[in-house]
């Protein structure tokens, strides 16, 4: 599949890397086409890997990623275009966090709203599905090394057939625990995660784990 990462920073090159070495086709987008992380990340990924801006990368996804900055999401998709992703599945795994104050950051948005929410308003015709955005980049792309890979991957979105695309992405990556929350409403829920997250970070002194929902 032809796929754009919307995104140069750590999210956005491991989700790239992986999809390429899955075979998939990858242009990489940032603000300015050439930018140095995404040549980089080019010239170290090889075949099926190109980058551009963040139009370009737009136009040619069949499939985007949505990987920058929480707070210039709604920025960023402009810079995008919104012709380019009209009728595309969207794959948003951006966190709503405000460092403007310093560390932990807070949300810019929580409670009644959501980014996942905020997107899909700005693009009623491409199918938003929120995941992944709960764990840290390098266990979205490898799974197995945190608990064998048994742990859950949530998703929110409103498009039944978007979703499926998705988890046949995440099975792909190596995700076996793809818990479906319903419409993208439910991507406050996983956003306000985000907190709680960070606290269990600091505790464990490190990024690598992730959560397992077991049903009763
Ligand atoms: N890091 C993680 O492990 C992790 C885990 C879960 C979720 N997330 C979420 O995933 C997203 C990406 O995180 P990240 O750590 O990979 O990267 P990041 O540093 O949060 O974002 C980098 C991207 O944001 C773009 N950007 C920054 N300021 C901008 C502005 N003013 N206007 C337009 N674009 C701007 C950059 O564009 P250029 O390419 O042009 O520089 C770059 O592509 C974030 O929302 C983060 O909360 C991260």
């Amino acid at each position: 599949m032809k796929v754009g990462v919307l995104g140069t920073g750590m999210v956005g090159v491991t989700i790239a890397s992986k999809l390429v070495s899955l075979g998939h086709e990858v242009m990489m987008g940032s603000r300015v086409a050439g930018q140095e992380k995404a040549v980089a990340w080019v010239a170290r990924a090889g075949k099926g890997a190109s980058e551009g801006s963040f139009a370009a990368c737009a136009a040619f996804g069949e499939l985007l990623f949505l990987c920058t900055q929480g707070t210039v999401v709604l920025d960023v998709l402009g810079a995008a275009g919104l012709e380019n992703l009209r009728g595309k599945p969207l794959v948003d795994v951006t966190n709503p966090l405000d460092f403007s104050a310093g560390f932990p950051p807070t949300l810019s948005v929580k409670d009644t709203d959501s980014l996942g929410e905020q997107v899909q308003r700005l693009l009623p015709d491409t199918k938003v599905v929120k995941t992944l955005n709960t764990m840290n980049a390098s266990v979205m792309a490898h799974p197995e090394p945190v608990g064998g890979g048994d742990h859950t991957v949530f998703l929110s979105g409103d498009n039944p057939t978007a979703k499926a695309v998705v988890e046949g992405l995440l099975l792909e990556m190596g995700h076996t625990d793809i818990l479906d929350l319903g419409g993208i409403e439910t991507a406050r829920g996983v956003e306000m995660y985000l907190p709680l997250w960070l606290r269990v970070m600091g505790a464990l002194g490190t990024a690598d784990f992730q959560v397992k929902v077991v049903r009763g």
